[in-house]
């Protein structure tokens, strides 16, 4: 999976860096190193939404901090649970 973090100059103001970091830290935490890609984007064209991410060749904004574990959770470990079923998220722990 390819995740593409808009670092343009709206989605810095809005905190692009804290969610890279973020993005960094839960990939780590659930051991996605191998099966997770991120690089910067610079601008995905929703500039007005907060911060964006382009996965799969979709575009989510509005991602912050404060959302951001929910958005991982809904969005990064389920789509990559869809792509491989023997994924099992249990207590936060990826299993497989
Ligand atoms: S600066 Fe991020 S979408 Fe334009």
């Amino acid at each position: 999976m390819d995740i593409y973090i808009c670092v343009g100059s709206s989605c810095h103001l809005k905190g692009s860096y804290e969610i890279i970091n973020l993005m960094k830290e839960n990939i780590k935490k659930y051991s996605l190193e191998d099966r997770v890609n991120i690089a910067a984007a610079v601008c995905l064209g929703k500039c007005t939404d907060g911060v964006c991410v382009k996965i799969d060749n979709e575009v989510l904004c509005g991602i912050f901090p404060e959302n951001f574990h929910e958005f991982f959770k809904e969005t990064v470990l389920k789509r990559l649970n869809l792509q491989n079923k023997q994924d099992v998220v249990c207590g936060g722990d990826l299993i497989d």
